[in-house]
């Protein structure tokens, strides 16, 4: 190699010793008469010292040096002079005393500066993703998330998973998003669709006696960015035959709790990771993935309300609504322009409205609260001991808000969710220490798509139903719950599994209900159900999402922080400048012509 150590590695132990170092100058000092510079590589930063009296030759180079050089520099591992040595440096003890230098490659100057954590443009910066990347905060990133994907490998290996690829030119099968697709050269008018998972090809796979098998999957859907979403993302995806459920989450478990502690052993996580149905996350949390790093949670107060004289309450029970609420803490104090910001917000989300209750503007116990101090357009229609009973199913103390919402189940539930998140984030509720994973559970197999007319897969069309509720698949098709499972973590969905449907006939029902003639699902699925006669074992599996996944252990708010080259919010790679047009014999090639908007 061109160099004997990397700029991370020296310490006082090598004092004297002969070194040759190679990276870029991540910055230059002239102090007249010494010149030094920090020298950087992907394992740290070391300052190099060119002294005119030891080098004329390697001080004239180090005079033309600017930042982003590449450089190597051949001298003598030195002790700093006392007073002159840099704690924030791992090697800050030392200096390298240059005795030979050699610019590799000049640079431009950087379009932004690469030494300093300063905000960039984030245009800039993706069409630089290679000089963002030398950042140390991308750059840790993707160290970690290298980490992390090694872990996940060395721990799936031990447990006899083979890792097993799968192709990336696929058939187009209805599967939730959008595919992107492929035009084929050698079959005029026909596509490939790159997959949105592996999800069938891991099912034929077990099929085919693998038994366990994971992969580090490249999956594509094209639907709208997001913070945590991009066109394309990495999957840690498994599969597993002769399992049930349980299985399959105690492995993830396990692959979690033993990769936090190896790597994030600061950050407590909650053992073993809590399991909640569906039904109970969204009445607690209003949301199927709930940041359970806070409590805040949801509780329903329509008992209550259905006594009182307020007539908001009242007509909305009537009508087979419900009255729920969250407390926040220490708000009582709320002025009266807060509570009107927190109506608009309440609204923005989809209520009808938001009726506040402060407890009063000091701490205390409930006990100690008087009429006096409840402040609320509803105050005259609830006696006081009616307040005492609805602040104490939501936990709430004297001095605290609570925030009431009266409407439909779902929307109540949905906007008191946001709403909850938004109160954790402002009153910074969540234990920054905690990782807070869960698992969701029992959701129902299929939800009715109004809009389309149909029923659809909660997941995707492969989970399989309870035993116990098959019958019902025939009769009330809303009530068959899946074996289905999410895995939660802060607030972000990480991941989601099943046990799968493994007998044909099953899985012909299931298209059916889905509204697929069964002309239609041979077209489609054909290989599934054909595969599903020659003997598949009972399977199941899970696709933990990668990207999420390193997003939250960098402590990053979206995942193209955590991705080398991401896309922009357009689905633009920036650096490369893709999508592109392509040339008029690129399109016949493939029996193309581009229509005109
Ligand atoms: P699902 O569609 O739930 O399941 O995806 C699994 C996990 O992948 C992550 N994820 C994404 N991450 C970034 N950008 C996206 N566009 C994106 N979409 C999904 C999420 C999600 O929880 N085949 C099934 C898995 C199975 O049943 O085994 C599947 O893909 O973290």
């Amino acid at each position: 190699m061109l160099k004997t150590h990397t700029c991370g590695d020296l310490r006082k132990s090598q004092l004297g010793k002969n070194v040759t170092l190679a990276g870029w100058v991540d910055r230059r000092r002239d102090h007249g008469g010494l010149i030094f510079i920090d020298l950087r590589d992907r394992e740290g930063i070391v300052q190099v010292v060119f002294n005119p009296e030891r080098s004329k030759a390697c001080h004239e180079i180090a005079d033309q040096l600017r930042s982003e050089y590449v450089v190597r520099v051949a001298g003598v591992v030195a002790e700093r002079p006392a007073g002159t040595e840099n704690p924030r440096l791992a090697t800050g003890e030392i200096e390298v005393i240059a005795d030979n230098t050699e610019i590799l490659n000049p640079a431009k100057t950087p379009p932004f500066y690469i030494n300093e954590d300063v905000d960039v443009e984030e245009r800039l910066a993706l069409k630089y993703r290679y000089l963002d990347l030398r950042r140390a905060r991308l750059k840790a990133n993707i160290l970690l998330r290298c980490r992390v994907i090694k872990f996940m490998r060395d721990f799936l290996d031990a447990r006899g998973f083979l890792d097993i690829e799968t192709p990336i030119l696929i058939k187009s099968t209805p599967e939730g998003a959008r595919d992107y697709l492929v035009p084929s050269r050698l079959q005029p008018g026909k596509f490939y669709a790159l997959p949105q998972s592996p999800q069938q090809l891991k099912q034929l796979l077990m099929v085919a006696g693998m038994e366990k098998y994971y992969q580090i999957a490249r999956c594509f859907r094209d639907e709208d960015t997001r913070a945590d979403r991009q066109p394309e993302f990495t999957q840690l995806d498994l599969e597993m035959s002769f399992v049930d459920k349980d299985d399959v989450t105690a492995l993830i478990e396990a692959l979690l709790t033993d990769m936090m502690a190896a790597l994030k052993p600061d950050l407590r996580i909650i053992k073993p990771f809590p399991r909640l149905t569906y039904a109970q996350a969204m009445s607690r949390y209003g949301s199927d993935k709930p940041d359970l790093r806070f409590g805040l949670e949801i509780g329903d107060i329509s008992d209550i309300a259905t006594r009182t004289e307020f007539g908001v309450f009242r007509s909305v029970l009537a009508t087979g609504g419900v009255v729920r609420g969250i407390a926040a803490p220490g708000c009582g104090h709320y002025t009266r322009g807060q509570l009107e910001e927190l109506g608009r917000l309440a609204r923005s989300l989809g209520a009808e409205g938001l009726v506040t209750i402060s407890l009063g503007a000091t701490p205390g116990s409930l006990d100690t609260l008087t009429s006096e101090e409840v402040k609320s357009v509803a105050a005259r229609f609830l006696t006081l001991d009616q307040v005492k009973a609805i602040s104490a199913r939501l936990g709430a103390q004297k001095g605290d808000l609570l925030l009431i919402v009266a409407g439909k189940p779902d929307k109540t539930a949905t906007v008191l969710g946001d709403l909850r998140k938004e109160m954790g984030r402002r009153l910074k509720l969540a234990d920054p220490n905690l990782f807070a994973f869960a698992y969701i559970e029992n959701f129902p197999l299929l939800h009715w798509n109004a809009e389309l007319d149909r029923w659809e897969s909660e997941h995707h069309p492969f989970t399989a139903p309870w035993e116990e509720d098959i019958p019902l698949l025939d009769t009330a098709p809303a009530q068959v719950r899946g074996k289905h499972y999410d895995i939660v973590c802060n607030g972000y969905e990480i991941g989601g599994g099943s046990i799968r449907i493994h007998k044909p006939e099953l899985q012909r029902q299931l298209f059916r209900l889905l509204g697929y003639s069964d002309a239609e699902s041979e077209a489609l699925f054909g290989h599934m159900l054909e595969a599903f006669e020659y003997g598949a074992p009972p399977h199941g599996g899970i696709a933990l999402g990668i990207d999420r996944l390193v997003m939250l252990l960098a402590g990053e708010e979206t995942i193209r922080a955590v991705i080398a080259f991401p896309k922009n919010q357009s689905a633009v790679d920036l650096t490369v400048n893709a999508p592109a047009p392509v040339t008029e014999n690129q399109l016949a090639e493939l029996h193309l012509c581009v229509r005109e908007e």
